[in-house]
């Protein structure tokens, strides 16, 4: 099996926020970096969203042309993202040529098999802007509540449900202008009544779907599936290749998920090597696994699957979803319109990408939804990497060098203590692998911190810093065992800290084999014998102080 991985392509418009972190892109990368250590070859991709009304008005404010606006949105998530150590193998763009087409192609095999149909629908039309205007772009009182900022598609005070058409004096959210009138224009539609039953068997054959996921699928089923619109009325977009809709495009949404198909175009097309439809069509010998938040959901479950059902044609379908719940911040949602929480790049100038990747996996919102805390991420950084890891690592190392010199010491046997050192290893490793396997983010980070306290226990016993005055054979016997112990927790934590891992490699001096080592094998304390040569790394994590904390959540109302 080859194991492809895709983490939802994030919108456009503006760098991303922790919580969109941990509900795709982290575990993603955390499972592909797993799978790749256990010698699975894996393809993992994504890329950025870039259609849609949001990312138009959001180049109109900046006063930018939109593909220019893309463009540089594009660099700068890419940078980001690479500072956080996502290892895509491809981070593509929905505004690709390769999109364009199979964009394309896609509709024009759903319309040959009778899964698309033409109807004339009404929208609320700006004058002033000279564009038709989304639901939530239309603004007005709402008819139920008077609130004067009620949107066309809801009203935020009363959560009403409306249509744009509902609001007393409507007016453009793009220019406050009240030019507005309802105007028709005919539109696509995906006939998804017609898929629905296939859908339904698709869903239901899957085994193994997290129930979050199969229950927000039931739910859409069970609410019953009609004709969706998939073409818009907008310039930014794939353009609709049928007469009469020139001057339409296809609505973000179904092109979208399709990014996951171009971007891997893309990388096919970057070295010939690649043979980028082996990944998608006809791909029997491929585990697809996408990775979401809980909003993302029903698209995955329902539309997506259903646009591939209709074509008739072999692409594939993911083999499992897992879904995310909310990381909330101090009782709100993260959010990247009203800019509420901590955004990406604000987040590494706080502090490494690693406290972050490990921090946001330890409170990942599996079960349901959690709240990020200062205190939380205090205590994660702290306790677990600070004290627990880097503390045991940089007292081992440091000793060393002052009693032994920066070479393993000779002398002595294993014995027993050793032994069952070496058999919890092995215990914990096994648990650490299966929670990855099974993507359980959190208990794979608990795992992971229990692996790092095995060895905290085993020198509290052993003490080899009394030892060292008694019997410096026994002494020289636990320190290569901890020196092997400290390889092992480079291998084992590099999914979730990669930077880290690769720091320790570099003071254990590894050979570029010794670096790929599997978790299991690295748990044979034995490996790295007498003579090795090693450096001490600088401290490896920084405290956070409670003065620290006092001032992060004052600066991002943290409270
Ligand atoms: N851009 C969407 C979001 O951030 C996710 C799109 S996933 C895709 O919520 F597959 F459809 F692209
Ligand atoms: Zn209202």
């Amino acid at each position: 099996m080859r194991h492809l991985i895709t983490s939802a392509l994030p919108y456009i418009n503006g760098i991303k926020h922790l919580g969109n972190l941990v509900g795709s892109m982290l575990p993603a990368d955390v499972y592909a970096r797993f799978l790749r250590q256990e010698g699975e070859e894996v393809l993992y991709i994504c890329g950025t969203d870039e259609h849609g009304t949001p990312a138009e008005i959001a180049a109109l404010e900046e006063g930018l042309d939109v593909a220019d606006f893309c463009k540089r949105q594009y660099e700068r998530q890419a940078e980001v993202y690479q500072k956080f150590g996502l290892s895509f193998d491809y981070f593509g763009r929905t505004s690709s040529q390769a999109q364009r087409e199979l964009t394309q192609d896609f509709y024009r095999s759903l319309d040959q098999h009778g899964f698309i149909e033409e109807r004339e629908i009404s929208q609320v039309y700006s004058i002033t802007d000279e564009r038709f205007l989304p639901d939530r772009y239309v603004e007005g009182t709402c008819p139920n509540c008077g609130y004067e900022k009620a949107r066309g598609d809801q009203c935020e005070n009363c959560t009403k449900m409306l249509n744009p058409t509902d609001l007393i004096n409507p007016r453009s959210a793009v220019s406050g202008s009240t030019a507005v009138e309802v105007r028709t224009s005919r539109h696509l539609f995906l006939r998804l009544d017609k898929l629905s039953d296939e859908v339904r068997s698709w869903v239901e054959s899957q085994q193994d779907w997290p129930s979050l996921t199969k229950s927000i699928a039931k739910k859409w089923l069970d609410e019953g599936l009609q004709s969706r619109g998939i073409t818009r009325d907008l310039k930014w977009g794939v353009p609709v290749p049928k007469a009469g809709f020139e001057d339409k495009v296809f609505y973000v949404w179904f092109d979208a998920p399709i990014g996951y198909v171009s971007a891997t175009k893309s990388w096919g097309e970057a070295n010939p090597d690649r043979d980028w439809k082996s990944w998608w069509y006809d791909a029997e010998d491929v585990r697809y696994t996408q990775f979401m938040a809980k909003d993302n959901l029903p698209f995955h479950t329902i539309m997506w699957p259903a646009t591939i059902l209709g074509t008739r044609e072999p692409w594939k379908m993911a083999d499992y979803i897992k879904g995310f719940n909310w990381l909330n911040y101090y009782g709100g949602k993260f959010s990247t319109s009203s800019k509420r929480g901590v955004f990406l790049d604000q987040a590494l100038e706080i502090a490494p990408a690693d406290y972050w990747r490990y921090m946001l996996m330890a409170s990942a919102p599996e079960s349901s939804d959690s709240a990020f805390t200062w205190e939380q991420f205090q205590t994660k950084v702290n306790k677990e990497l600070a004290d627990n890891f880097g503390n045991f690592i940089n007292r081992i190392l440091k000793f060393t060098a002052s009693r032994f010199g920066n070479e393993l010491p000779d002398g002595g046997e294993p014995g027993e203590a050793e032994a069952e050192l070496e058999a919890r290893c092995q215990e914990l490793v096994g648990e650490l692998r299966s929670h990855l396997k099974n993507m359980q983010f959190r208990k794979a980070t608990e795992t992971l911190n229990a692996l790092w306290s095995a060895g905290n226990q085993y020198i509290d016993v052993r003490a080899p810093w009394t030892l060292f005055k008694q019997d410096k054979d026994q002494a020289a016997v636990v320190i290569r065992t901890c020196v092997n112990l400290i390889r092992l927790y480079a291998v084992a934590s590099a999914p979730f800290i990669p930077e880290t891992a690769e720091r320790l490699f570099d003071a254990l001096q590894l050979t570029g084999a010794e670096r790929q080592s599997t978790m299991t094998d690295a748990t044979d304390l034995t490996i790295l014998k007498a003579g090795r040569a090693f450096e001490v790394p600088p401290v490896l994590f920084q405290k956070i102080d409670d003065d620290r904390v006092a001032e992060l959540k004052a600066q991002y109302g943290g409270e």
